[in-house]
């Protein structure tokens, strides 16, 4: 038997970040050492199977799963242990010793996957599961970062059932508070999607309605005028920040077609700041990530006010595009740490923060006094 570990990286899913999701396992699989690891690949398909084999990432790209097989971890504490699904039958494939999840958005980064890979008892990389939840939840997150002072953006919370309901007084109440333009959001999304700036209110109407699509719960933003800064953080409970980046979206705001599309909108690495924006902007980035529990990674993203010098804390990705070309990565890159560097400090924190779930007692036994 070989002391190579095994290794599942996890990608593709169900969300609406499944082809970015693959962009980035292109690149960690890239730079995972066959010599130290022994690599499964397993690909989520968009209607959430599970499949391993060779060459996932390509499979998933071309849609051809022909040749894959469909896996299953149990929910039950079996030491990692990966089934291959044959004739309704469960057989036992590998035990994994670590998952890497490179998953985008709704049951990857919210906390619903890492919540599997808890009750399966199997190490894991970057946030845990309250972590991931919060980091995606836009209300709860902004919420917490008001609990610990970090300044956030003034917002307002509606339910899908009110904007259906009444949505005449959800407008009254947003003119009566917020200034326009408005930003529309779906609380649990990614990507800018369903994401509208409104600066009227029949922009407001259709902004709200469209956010209903996307989520039972819906956030109205005071929209700033601003720069955007984004930091890497890394580490579990001593974790250090990147330098910051800027982000020049192509559009009047970073949209989907910004983000992925158009390939015209700029990263500006380093940011162009003085040294205390700089310092503070860093500093700010780890409280961020402390305060919601974050473990490995996370990306936090900030709006800089052009008109009075405010910094707010916009969202927290904890997993950020994670191409080697991605913000995150080349942040670090800048910083002085690798891309190859990245991913191995991510999978031993992953292994140091497993080392401290395993060391936490979770029956209270009486005889111990
Ligand atoms: N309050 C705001 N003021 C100004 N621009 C905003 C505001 N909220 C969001 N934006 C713009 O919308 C983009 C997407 O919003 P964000 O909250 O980051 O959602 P997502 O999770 O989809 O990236 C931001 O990158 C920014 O360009
Ligand atoms: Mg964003």
């Amino acid at each position: 038997m070989s002391d190579k570990k095994n290794i599942a990286v996890i990608f593709g899913g169900r969300s609406g970040e499944h082809e970015v999701s693959l962009m980035s396992a292109r690149s960690v699989l890239s730079v995972l050492d066959p010599a130290k690891y022994n690599i499964i690949e397993i690909g989520i398909t968009q209607s959430g199977i599970w499949l391993t084999g060779e060459h996932v990432v390509d499979a998933m790209e071309a849609k051809s799963f022909d040749h894959l097989l469909p896996v299953a971890l149990l929910p039950a504490p079996l030491g990692g242990q990966l089934y291959v699904i044959k004739d309704l039958q469960l057989v036992p494939l590998a035990k994994i010793d670590m998952v890497f999840p490179v998953l985008h958005g709704t049951f990857g980064e919210d906390g619903a996957i890492q919540g599997l890979f808890e009750l399966a008892d199997v190490a894991y990389v970057g946030c845990g599961v309250l972590a991931s939840a919060v980091g995606m939840d836009k209300s709860l997150f902004k919420d917490v970062m008001r609990a610990h002072q970090i300044p956030v953006v003034d917002s307002m919370l509606f339910t899908r059932y009110h904007i259906h309901t009444g949505i005449n007084e959800i407008m009254n109440a947003v003119e009566k508070s917020i200034p326009y333009p408005v930003f529309i959001k779906p609380v649990n999304m990614g990507s800018s999607v369903g994401i509208t700036k409104c600066s009227t209110r029949s922009s407001l109407m259709e902004g709200l309605m469209d956010a209903a699509r996307f989520d039972r719960r819906v956030l109205v933003e005071r929209g700033v005028n601003a720069r955007e800064l984004e930091v890497s953080v890394l580490g579990n409970e001593d974790p250090i920040a990147s330098i910051a980046g800027e982000v020049i979206p192509s559009a009047e705001f970073y949209t989907y077609d910004a983000k992925y599309r158009d390939n015209a909108s700029k990263l500006i690495i380093p940011a162009d700041l003085d040294d205390e924006t700089s310092a503070k902007i860093r500093r700010t980035a780890i409280n961020a990530f402390k305060a919601i529990d974050g473990a490995g990674m996370a990306r936090v993203d900030f709006l800089l006010d052009r008109e009075n010098g405010e910094l707010y804390v916009s969202e927290i990705n904890t997993i950020p595009g994670f191409t080697s070309i991605s913000m995150y990565s080349k942040l670090w890159e800048a910083s002085g740490i690798s891309y190859s560097e990245l991913v191995s400090r991510l999978i031993d924190f992953a292994e140091e923060r497993k080392l401290t779930r395993d060391a936490t007692e979770h029956v209270f036994d009486r005889s111990k006094g």
